[in-house]
């Protein structure tokens, strides 16, 4: 979910309206508003999209000076106009919106019940604005410290009521909250897209800090209600680069962008053949006997590839994790565990949680994290930033291929420092990955093509072995995501022991063999599903003539270790192209969120 406040001289709707916007990539199921006007608190909510919420305001008029908002990724309760934020009490004085889920929300329900509270919603969040209302004796402030004193779970908490109408109360915990100082407001949304129009100063809220929002000055409070000082940081970033730049999608876009933010991923990270993290100097990665790779989604695919080219190139045990898995499968982490979190938001709330517990069994934790200040990024020991900017489509591309890019030149480094070798071939390499990238996406009308074959299958299986088996998931991934056909990645050698079954004259299967030692075994593995009548797509760098392939694209030959980075291009483009064929919202596919931040 997305919040939004504004407490100032000017009208909040237009404010909390872009603000919405800018974090709808978090999720898309309902919005909502709800403004002081007159002394009454208006709220106006719909399920679906913001543009319903747009279309429903204007038969409204909205002039009031303080606001809040919301736009929600369903957990608690089906999207509904009901179980849209913000929720009211019943006399209608105190509203909230909530991003997080409040764990002990059934207990503290039946309490309110008992106590003659009606519920309107199925709505986990609706509790807290119910318990607020039983607890308010005339200062809101106080009222807050209590309902957090009682609520278990995550929260990012903005509330705003008729009893005190010249401030917003926000609190968080576990959930992002980020606070900006405008000429003549005090702002706060889930993230700083949704600030950047109106300041670029802005104040990070740590967990159980609350914080005092009026139209001309702010006051922060720790846990116990004491006051606290804070200072602003000023964030460097630039809004042009969130907006399409000609092209139909964010998802286009940002594959074309690949070339230049992997260069800037890249940039001053190699000097003379060496590579330079001058982030992790400190770190001694003798004292390491092991490293995990944590991440969920995408980047756990790139973690995935990370961790592989770890192991070859710096001869390291490595472990790789869902994030959702981790922290309940007992790891075995301690303070020889290198544990590094890879994430492009740096909010997940899963990644977030195996984060704090490698902390508490005192692993050393890097992030690798592309938005400057996030949660992740900010409580781990060491990070490194992807510099892919911006993503605004849901199914990641640039932040992949930059996670990719980051995770090898991290794998060399410890290679380095460790005294492996490591070759200048390598190097060279890498410094040509975005030239590469550049001329695979000139072939862009090849990967169209392959599209045809997809779009009215039901299914398509993905192969590779090794480090192709990686990316292989991550084109499966891409491609249910953002065009619903089921797809499913497969160790190649896998096939034979079940999946085979599926295979039927017709079937597309899209073939990867990147790894010059393995690449034969692959290619034997795509005759046994064209010997069941399987269409195959084949990505490779193997030069050899595959028999009854039509569909051969050939990869550059590059080190094999870098092949993840140039293959993911093709698989991008073909779930596209698919995506487009089949009309569908490619940059924001039904019930995804760009950013999880509840778990
Ligand atoms: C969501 C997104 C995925 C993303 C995953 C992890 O599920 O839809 O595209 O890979 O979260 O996100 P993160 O920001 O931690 O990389």
């Amino acid at each position: 979910c997305g919040i939004t406040a504004y407490c100032g001289k000017g009208e909040a709707l237009p404010f909390l309206m872009q603000g919405l916007s800018k974090l709808e990539y978090r999720g898309y199921d309902s919005a909502g508003i709800t403004t002081l006007e007159n002394s009454q608190l208006v709220t106006i909510k719909c399920k679906g999209r913001l543009e319903n919420l747009e279309n429903k305001l204007k038969s409204h008029q909205l002039h009031g000076h303080v606001g809040i908002g919301h736009t929600r990724w369903a957990t608690h309760g089906i999207p509904s106009n009901l179980n849209s934020h913000p929720h009211t009490n019943q006399d209608e004085t105190i509203a909230l919106v909530h991003n997080g889920i409040i764990e002990n929300y059934r207990e503290l329900k039946d309490e309110l019940i008992k106590k003659g509270y009606q519920f309107q919603s199925d709505t986990d969040s609706e509790v807290v604005v119910l318990l607020l209302d039983s607890l308010y004796e005339g200062d809101l402030l106080a009222a807050t410290q209590k309902v957090l004193k009682q609520i278990k779970g995550s929260y990012a908490l903005c509330i705003l009521s008729t009893l005190e109408p010249d401030h917003i109360i926000v609190a968080k915990k576990d959930s992002p909250l980020i606070i900006g100082k405008t000429n003549d407001a005090y702002v706060a949304a889930s993230d700083i897209p949704a600030l950047l129009e109106y300041t670029k100063d802005v104040y990070f809220l740590n967990d159980y800090e609350m914080a005092v929002l009026s139209c001309d000055h702010i006051d922060f409070y720790n846990h116990d209600g004491q006051k606290i000082e804070k200072t602003s940081t000023t964030i460097p970033y630039d809004l042009e680069a969130a907006k399409k730049d000609g092209y139909d999608t964010f998802m286009l876009k940002e594959i074309h962008e690949q070339p230049h933010v992997i260069a800037e991923t890249l940039r001053g990270r190699i000097h003379q053949q060496h590579i330079v993290l001058d982030e992790l100097k400190d770190i001694d990665f003798s004292k390491f006997n092991k490293v995990y790779f944590v991440a969920c989604g995408t980047a756990y695919h790139a973690s995935l590839c990370g961790a592989h080219v770890l192991k070859k190139v710096a001869h390291l045990p490595v472990l790789s994790e869902v994030a959702s898995e981790f922290r309940y499968n007992d790891p075995l982490i301690d303070e020889k565990t290198l544990a590094i979190f890879v994430s492009q938001s740096g909010e997940t709330a899963d990644t977030l949680a195996a984060l704090r517990l490698a902390k508490e069994k005192k692993a050393t934790t890097l992030a690798v994290a592309n938005v400057l200040g996030s949660t992740i990024s900010r409580d781990a020991d060491y990070v490194l930033y992807t510099c892919a900017g911006p993503e605004i489509a849901v199914a990641s591309t640039k932040a992949y291929t930059t996670q990719l890019v980051l995770l090898i030149l991290l794998a060399y480094y410890i290679a380095q420092n460790l005294n492996q070798d490591v070759h200048d071939d390598v190097i060279k390499q890498l410094q040509l990955i975005p030239q590469y990238v550049d001329n695979i996406l000139k072939d862009e009308p090849v990967f169209a093509q392959y599209a045809h074959m997809l779009k009215d299958m039901h299914d398509a299986y993905f192969i590779g072995r090794n480090l192709d088996y990686a990316s292989v998931l991550e084109g499966a991934l891409k491609l249910k995501e953002v065009s619903y056909v089921h797809a499913d990645a497969y160790v190649a050698g896998e096939l034979k022991h079940g999946p085979i079954a599926l295979i039927e004259d017709g079937s597309v299967v899209i073939a990867v063999a990147t790894q010059p030692h393995i690449a034969q075994k692959t290619i034997s593995n795509i005759q046994e599903t064209i010997a069941r009548g399987a269409r195959v797509i084949l990505l490779t760098t193997h030069h050899e003539e595959v028999k009854n392939v039509q569909n051969t694209y050939y990869l550059p030959d590059v080190e094999p270790t870098l092949q993840a980075i140039l293959v993911a291009i093709p698989l991008q483009l073909i779930a596209y192209y698919t995506a487009c064929l089949k009309g569908c919202d490619v940059d924001k596919p039904r019930n995804l969120a760009k950013s999880v931040t509840v778990e």
